[in-house]
């Protein structure tokens, strides 16, 4: 078997983790065992980009249960948790290649050695893998059966392509399943991307001025926790539907350049490139704290930073100061990539449980029903996303009422009113 993981001896510490991340996963372990009772992906090669965390280990101990051959890489070159790679090779037989912390050109080798099992279904978070075959592995085209993508910046990636006739194979798009973005894009990315900047620089949040910047799901979930936390929550939005809701949601609303003179942590989740850019490193105060929880490390404008810097240098684990030439210091955590996944351990396992409930069922969807699928991007089945939640709520002890068959036909029925 194939891998390229940091060091195999780290593995018992690893299988800890992804055991202790499987039991809050319980939408996951029903499916894990329908798949290996029904055999349900028997023969199918899965080439997937994920985040390699114990959640991620869970998803592809249930697709190797089914019967598939799985390979995984990272979609971050920050993200890998190194003790969990070394387990899903050394105690599960999982091909992974993903290292914490390699540089790009590893990154893509790693890329390229998952696409070297040649997949039938890729699952990416990012849009990396498909990137790759639509690029330099066009070959590999033919023999895909679909994929999955389970990240908004993916799905947009995704969108163009289709728009543009050029993707090459069916994807469903994962993270438009209302039991993953309402819950997994909310309430993972508000608590984890909060645990990354708290894990990276150990400050008090209670009256700081904290700036979101995007207020998608993302960032509601983030402006959220950070008012939970005592935080003054400043939203900077584009969007006049979505600024107007920051501000009925009690949030201060501003521009760039005023939130840049009060602000004292920025942190960006749009997906767009340089949100955290000049008008606000040129103009905040001393000793700011910016960060990105957006997929790629494109949202705050780095290249500013280091042209307008007299020194860089490393304080802390994933916190870089820069010292302006006009001697403010601005600290970057993670370099610019997802705090949340680089300096803590990304979202908690009982919010991937909907998430890869999705990716799994959807892998299963597109091995059963391959010869129907055409090459766009596609929702997650209606029933699949309902299934998930209504297995979600079982677990967690609750039960709901059903309408009355009176309620089902006033509901039903056009003509009444008054
Ligand atoms: N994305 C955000 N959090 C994650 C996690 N814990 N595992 C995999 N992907 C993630």
């Amino acid at each position: 078997m194939e891998y390229d993981v940091k060091d195999l001896s780290l593995a018992a510490d690893g299988k800890n983790k992804i055991e202790w991340a499987g039991k809050d996963m319980p939408v996951l372990e029903g499916i894990r065992d329908e798949l290996a009772r029904e055999g349900s992906l028997k023969g199918a090669r899965i080439a997937a980009c994920l985040h390699v965390t114990s959640e991620t280990a869970n998803l592809m101990i249930a697709l190797k249960g089914g019967g598939a051959k799985v390979a995984l890489c990272a979609s971050n070159p920050l993200s890998t948790q190194d003790d969990v790679a070394a387990s899903l090779v050394k105690d599960y037989g999982i091909s992974v290649f993903a290292i914490k912390g390699e540089d790009n050109d590893t990154y893509y080798r790693h890329i390229n050695s998952a696409l070297d099992t040649k997949p039938q279904i890729s699952m990416d978070d990012g849009a990396d893998v498909v990137s790759c075959l639509h690029s330099e592995r066009k070959v590999l085209l033919e023999g895909m059966m679909g994929g999955t993508e389970e990240t908004t910046t993916g799905v947009i990636r995704l969108k163009s392509m289709e728009k543009n006739k050029v993707l090459g194979y069916p994807i469903i798009a994962v993270n438009d399943a209302l039991t993953k973005h309402l819950f997994d894009n909310r309430y993972g990315t508000g608590q984890s991307t909060i645990d990354g900047i708290l894990r990276a620089t150990n400050m008090l949040l209670a009256g700081k001025k904290f700036v979101v910047v995007g207020y998608g799901w993302c960032g509601k979930g983030v402006a959220m926790r950070a008012k939970g936390m005592g935080a003054s929550v400043i939203v900077l939005e584009v969007d006049p539907l979505r600024a107007l809701e920051a501000k009925m949601d009690g949030f201060e609303v501003m521009s760039n350049v005023e939130a840049a003179k009060v602000g004292e942590v920025f942190l960006s989740v749009t997906g767009n490139k340089h949100v955290i850019g000049e008008p606000i490193l040129a103009n905040c105060k001393d000793r700011t704290v910016v960060a990105n929880s957006g997929h790629f490390d494109i949202e705050i404008d780095l290249d500013y930073l280091r042209e307008n810097s007299i020194s860089e240098r490393v304080v802390r684990p994933f916190v870089t100061e820069y010292l302006m030439s006009d001697k403010r210091r601005i600290y970057v955590l993670a370099q610019g990539r997802l705090v949340n996944l680089s300096a803590a351990e990304g979202h908690p396992a009982s919010v991937m449980d909907m998430s890869f409930a999705n990716q799994a069922l959807s892998a299963k969807h597109i091995f059963e029903h391959a010869d129907k699928l055409e090459k766009k991007v596609y929702a997650v089945p209606q029933d699949i996303d309902e299934h998930i939640a209504e297995i979600k709520l079982g677990t967690m002890g609750i039960e709901i009422d059903k309408l009355t068959p009176e309620q089902e036909e006033y509901l039903n029925a056009w003509q009444m009113g008054t």
